[in-house]
């Protein structure tokens, strides 16, 4: 496999990081996660703007942005996944330089990683049957809007949802469900497609929003609002947007089911345009 590591592409084998770099000491730094069909990154604009306002927050050089899909692309076609689905991951940090907490001396230069490899979507049954989820208090900070790597809150919500045999653990902050380790959540209730604000207690998806977008050009009300915790059983549906899970109906939240049981009539038809997209 080729990878981008600050300005070359070389094997894997081949990309050494050190072991003062900020992102390692610090979590310093942010990350992008695309996808790519035919070789060209879907959505690539807004991924590339949510990175270039996250550097432009942590106060990083803001170049690795303005590359970020020329790179994507080149790794694409240099591990030959062209002809199939890929997911590009992409992180920049602060750098490398000795331990401190204050940012390193002006002109230290970010570290730029990006790889590339085939992406599986989740199996069509989930798709068919819908997932499991559970709920898990918010322990994360304030700037969730910023796609940081410091993503421990995030794993532990994911370990404990995977060994309790669901797919995706759902951060509850103040009685209301705002989004998921590595998605956002949204439900229909009484006929309007719900989802958290766009803020600074979560990650504002790429797929969310272009899931908003399908929803109004399809004519489905939309109210960006909290989905209560103590309510969220007497929703039609409920469903995880993501660019790793696409867009996922949620079966059972907690063990309970939520609506019938299985996939609701609009997140089947949202996943259907948003799967055209990539045609
Ligand atoms: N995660 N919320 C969180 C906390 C996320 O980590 C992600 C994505 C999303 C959905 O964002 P988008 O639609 O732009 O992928 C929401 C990626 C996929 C990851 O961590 O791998």
């Amino acid at each position: 496999m080729q990878v981008y590591l600050n300005g070359a592409y070389l094997d894997a084998s081949e990309a050494h990081i050190s072991p003062d770099d900020r992102g390692f000491l610090f979590a310093d730094g942010l990350y992008e996660a695309l996808l790519a069909y035919h070789g060209r990154i879907l959505l690539g604009e807004p991924h590339a703007a949510r990175m270039r306002a996250g550097l432009t927050a942590l106060q990083i050089d803001t170049s690795p942005a303005d590359r970020l899909l020329e790179l994507g692309e080149r790794l694409v076609a240099l591990n030959q996944l062209t002809d199939r689905p890929a997911l590009i991951y992409a992180q920049v940090t602060r750098g490398s330089a000795p331990r401190r907490h204050r940012f390193p001396p002006a002109g230290t230069p970010p570290t730029c990683y990006l790889f590339a490899k085939p992406f599986a979507s989740q199996p069509a049954e989930l798709f068919a049957s819908g997932c499991a989820a559970i709920t898990v208090p918010d322990t994360r900070g304030s700037r969730c809007d910023i796609k940081t790597i410091g993503l421990l809150a995030n794993v532990l919500a994911n370990e404990a949802a995977h060994a309790a045999g669901a797919l995706e653990a759902l951060f509850v902050r103040d009685g209301v469900i705002i989004e998921g380790s590595h998605s956002n959540v949204m439900a229909v209730i009484r006929g309007e497609l719900v989802t958290y604000p766009s803020c600074n207690y979560i990650l504002t998806g790429v797929t969310r929003n272009c899931v908003l977008d399908l929803a109004r050009t399809m004519g489905i009300p939309v109210r960006e609002g909290p989905i209560f915790a103590s309510e969220v059983y007497a929703a039609d549906e409920l469903f995880l947007t993501g660019t790793t899970l696409e867009i996922m109906p949620i079966a059972h939240l907690d063990g309970r089911p939520i609506g019938a049981g299985r996939p609701g009539p609009v997140a089947t038809r949202l996943f259907a345009a948003y799967r055209q997209l990539s045609q």
